[in-house]
């Protein structure tokens, strides 16, 4: 029979390196239930149209990347790519707008799916921790978003990452500039590819990597002179808040974000040891997207950090983190009476709030020892019949070796104490 395979472009996350991924999306999201954010979970799937209206017909993401498929019902659906278009849908859906107590702040962990081309941290299944705060035009929620990010990426003991700040503009200055722009694209020997790209979007062109186009990108307008009073005004207080602080960030006027939701404040979290997929996060403000997905005037921000970056960012710095063994005792068994009653122990240990593990499939002791020290417990529990005719066990700590004899009776008190 044929044996399966993680498709290509994913894999399994599987101890004991998962816990990484755990302690990661812990990590990320332990500030944002700290600030007033509140948990959401929207389906795996959305409505096609949501993402290419929301997130951009022309945008890579949605033309190239996306999962779109027509289920048996006839409905035309897509996996999702990303989680503001979805967490705005549901909020909407929701009416949680209409409550009276804007912004809505909330944080989502999940799978998002893209068809890109797999290399070492682009994956088509990968993971974010997002954050959105919806419904409010104001530069402290913006730098409220920047500062938890920062703090979360800090907490996790990560130091070589820098935050790349920009602002898109908005409804008002950012066609100006657009134009301008096209306009000094339209002179320039480009492939036909960019040419068609800086008729639709000429911003992302700005992005392109290759030297011969950036060479040619000499001299193009800048945005940051085209930006209209309000939006300077704005982010120069985006700029003044994240510096009082103390979180350091870099101004960087080409960052276009590969959504075309953005507006006025774009950011992205970028890590010097990941190579060419160097973002481990980014976000900004989407003051339009509500009205493009059919809702009303919701000027918000949000920022998403990419669980399966993070952790190569940290093995990247050396970071070890600090995981705490998931069991505290482990019991050894010897013979059936045995196995009776330090099953039962193993159970009342568990209830007590002992993380506790049993030897299982009938091994002897040396078997057993074994797993008790794989399992990275704290203390070994051990008994074969003669202990257990006596109403003893022996108690045998894993760090020093020492073993000694426990009334029975007394084992979870023992054990409680021992571990406090
Ligand atoms: P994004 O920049 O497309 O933004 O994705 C955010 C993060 O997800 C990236 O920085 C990266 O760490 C991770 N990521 C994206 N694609 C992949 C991939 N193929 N493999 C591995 N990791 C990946 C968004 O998704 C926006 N929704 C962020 C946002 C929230 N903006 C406002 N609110």
């Amino acid at each position: 029979m044929a044996t399966f395979k993680a498709p290509k472009g994913t894999y399994d996350l599987i101890p004991p390196v998962s816990v990484k991924y755990l302690a990661v999306r812990e990590a990320i999201s332990a500030p944002l239930r700290n600030s007033g954010y509140g948990y959401i979970e929207t389906p795996g799937f959305e409505d096609v149209g949501l993402f290419a209206r929301g997130v951009g017909e022309s945008t890579d993401i949605v033309s190239k990347e996306m999962y779109a498929f027509e289920t048996k019902g006839g409905d035309q659906l897509a996996l999702r790519p990303e989680g503001t278009a979805s967490v705005l849908r549901a909020a909407l859906e929701a009416s949680l707008h209409k409550q009276g107590n804007l912004p809505v702040k909330l944080w989502y962990s999940g799978s998002y799916y893209r068809y890109e081309r797999p290399q070492k941290g682009r994956y088509r299944h990968f993971s974010q921790v997002g954050a959105e705060a919806i419904g409010a035009e104001d530069p402290a929620l913006d730098a409220e978003l920047i500062i938890l990010a920062d703090q979360a990426y800090r907490s996790l003991g990560l130091r070589n990452f820098r935050i790349l700040l920009n602002s898109l503009g908005d409804k008002e200055c950012r066609p100006v500039y657009r134009e301008a722009l096209q306009g000094f694209l339209r002179d320039l020997d480009l492939d036909e590819e960019t040419v068609r790209r800086a008729e639709i979007n000429p911003l992302r062109v700005l992005d392109d990597k290759r030297p011969d186009v950036q060479k040619q990108l000499v001299g193009a307008p800048v945005l940051r002179d085209y930006l209209c009073d309000a939006c300077k005004a704005y982010h120069e207080e985006v700029r003044a808040l994240i510096t009082a602080a103390g979180v350091a960030f870099e101004d960087d006027e080409k960052l276009v974000r590969g959504l075309d939701y953005y507006t006025r404040t774009t950011f992205e979290f970028v890590h010097d040891g990941l190579g060419s997929q160097s973002a481990v996060g980014g976000g900004g403000r989407y003051d339009g997207l509500s009205e493009m997905i059919g809702g009303p005037a919701l000027p918000s921000v949000g920022w998403a950090l990419g669980v399966d970056r993070t952790v190569l960012a940290l093995e990247a710095e050396g970071v070890e983190l600090d995981i705490p063994a998931s069991t505290s005792v482990f019991a050894v068994a010897l013979g059936e009476e045995a196995r009776r009653v330090l099953f039962g122990k193993v159970t009342e240990l568990r209830k007590a709030g002992v993380a506790a593990d049993f030897s299982f499939g009938g091994k002897g002791l040396k078997g057993a020892m074994k797993d008790a020290n794989r399992s990275g417990a704290r203390f070994a529990v051990v008994a074969g019949e003669r202990d257990l005719a006596d109403g003893l066990v022996q108690l045998k700590d894993m760090e020093s070796g020492e073993q000694s004899a426990v009334a029975l009776a007394e084992l979870i008190d023992t054990v409680k104490a021992r571990l406090a």
